[in-house]
C-alpha cells in the first residue's frame, strides 16, 4: 500500500486537492490495497468562512492533520509550516506528497519533504508573473525548481519550466484541476440560492437576473497601499452608479478598507458581503456582467465560464486567460480599468474560448501517472 500525504492551506488550494481525493478514493473501492491519501491542513487560512466551509462543501474529510499554523510575517508562517510539517512527514513517513498553488504552504511543505527525500509532486506547476514581487512568483519558482513532478494547467507552463531547466521527463500537460471541481459542483452551483439572498433574481418576465458586477481584491500591491486603494475605491463608486456591485471581502481587504477610512466613502450600491463558500461564489460568477478582481484562479474560473474578467494587476501567470479566454489585464490604472469594464456592460467584450485540457479529467490523469511513478 502506497502512502500519499496531500497538503491544504489556503483557500484556493482546498478545490485544488478535492479531485485527487476523490480519484483515489475511487480506485480504493474498485482495489482497496493500492494507495492512501492523507490530508494535511496548515492552518495558514484558519476562518470558518476562509476555511471549514471548504471542506463542508467539496465533501473532503476532516484533515488527517491540522498544523495550526494561523497568520505571521512570511518567514513565521512558512517556518512554523516546516516545523509542524517535519513531524508529521516522520511520523507517517509517506511515498509521496502532493502540493498545490502558490502559497506559502505550497514552498514551506516542499521544502521539508525534500530534504526527508520524500517525492513530490506539484499541481498548479509552471506558471509565470515575471513579478517577483509577489511572494506566489518566489513560492512557484521554488517549488517547481525541487519537486519531482510538475503538473502544468497550460501549455505556456512547460515553456516556463523547460526554460529554467527543468528536465521534460518532469513536467506532465494534464490541464486544470480547478476545473475538475468546477465540473464535479456545478449541479450544486445551479441549486444555489445566492442570487436570490440578494435580491438579483430576475424580474418581471426578465430571463436574465439584475445585472451586477462581482468584485473580489486581496493583493498586498492592491489592497496594503492607501493610495491604490483609495484610487479602486474611487472605481468602484463610479462602477457603483451604473450597476449593482457584490464585493466578498477577504480579511486582508476588509482590516484595510476599515484603517484607511474607506468603508464610510463608498457607495450604497456596493453590497459587502463576508468571503463566500466556493458553490455559492461560483454561481455569482455565473450569472454576473462582470469580474473585476486581482484574483489568480478566478481568471480561469470566469474564462472556463464565458464570463468577462477585469484583472486588477500589470501581469498574470495565466496567460492563456488573456490570449484565448475572457480576461483582460489592465494594470494598476484604474481609469483603464473603468473604460474596460463600462464597454463589457455595454455588451462589448470578447467571447473566448476553453482553453485545452480544461476538462474535468485533470485529476485522473494526475493519479494516473503518479501511480505508475511511486510503483516503478
Ligand atoms: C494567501 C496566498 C495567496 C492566495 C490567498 C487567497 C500566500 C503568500 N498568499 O494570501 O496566494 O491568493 O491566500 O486568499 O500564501 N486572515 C484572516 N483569516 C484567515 C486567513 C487570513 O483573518 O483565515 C488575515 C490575517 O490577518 C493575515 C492576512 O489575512 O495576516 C493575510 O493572510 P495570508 O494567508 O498571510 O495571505 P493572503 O493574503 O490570504
Amino acid at each position: 500500500m502506497k502512502k500519499i500525504i496531500s497538503v491544504v492551506g489556503a483557500r484556493p488550494n482546498f478545490m485544488k486537492v478535492s479531485p485527487i481525493h476523490k480519484v483515489i478514493q475511487k480506485l480504493n473501492t474498485q482495489n482497496s490495497s493500492l494507495i492512501t491519501n492523507k490530508i494535511c491542513h496548515t492552518g495558514q487560512h484558519y476562518d470558518e468562512k476562509m476555511s471549514r466551509i471548504f471542506f463542508d462543501e467539496l465533501e473532503l474529510p476532516q484533515p488527517d492533520y491540522y498544523l495550526g499554523v494561523g497568520s505571521g510575517s512570511h518567514a513565521e508562517q512558512t517556518a512554523r509550516i516546516m516545523i509542524e510539517f517535519e513531524k508529521v512527514l516522520l511520523y507517517e513517513k509517506p511515498d509521496l506528497i502532493i502540493v498545490v498553488g502558490d502559497v506559502n504552504s505550497t514552498i514551506a511543505c516542499t521544502l521539508t519533504a525534500v530534504k526527508l527525500y520524500i517525492k513530490v509532486a506539484h499541481i498548479e506547476a509552471g506558471l509565470r508573473s515575471f513579478d517577483r514581487k509577489m511572494p506566489e512568483e518566489i513560492n512557484r519558482i521554488l517549488t517547481d525548481s525541487i519537486s519531482d513532478y510538475l503538473f502544468v494547467t497550460e501549455r505556456s507552463g512547460i515553456e516556463n519550466l523547460k526554460r529554467e531547466g527543468i528536465s521534460k521527463d518532469k513536467i506532465f500537460f494534464t490541464g486544470n484541476i480547478m476545473i475538475d471541481s468546477l465540473l464535479y459542483y456545478y449541479p450544486k452551483v445551479e441549486k444555489s440560492n445566492i442570487l436570490k439572498s440578494y435580491n438579483l433574481l430576475p424580474q418581471n418576465g426578465d430571463p436574465k437576473p439584475i445585472p451586477y458586477i462581482l468584485v473580489t481584491l486581496h493583493r498586498p500591491g492592491n489592497v496594503d497601499s492607501e493610495t491604490n486603494l483609495h484610487n479602486i475605491a474611487g472605481l468602484l463608486n463610479s462602477l457603483g452608479e451604473k450597476t449593482k456591485i457584490i464585493f466578498p471581502v477577504h480579511p486582508r481587504t476588509k482590516k484595510n478598507l476599515i484603517n484607511f477610512n474607506l468603508l464610510k466613502i463608498l457607495n450604497p450600491n456596493i453590497i459587502f458581503t463576508e468571503p463566500l463558500g466556493y458553490v455559492d461564489f461560483i454561481a455569482l460568477i455565473k450569472n454576473c456582467r462582470l469580474v473585476l478582481t486581482d484574483s489568480g484562479g478566478i481568471q480561469e474560473e470566469t474564462t472556463f465560464l464565458g464570463i468577462p474578467c477585469v484583472t486588477l494587476r500589470t501581469t498574470t501567470e495565466r496567460p492563456v486567460t488573456v490570449e484565448l479566454g475572457t480576461n483582460y489585464l489592465v494594470g494598476d490604472d484604474t481609469n483603464a480599468a473603468r473604460k474596460v469594464c463600462l464597454d463589457i456592460l455595454d455588451n462589448k467584450f470578447k467571447k473566448g474560448q476553453i482553453p485545452e485540457l480544461w476538462d474535468g479529467k485533470s485529476a485522473e490523469r494526475i493519479v494516473s501517472i503518479l501511480l505508475n511513478m511511486i510503483n516503478n
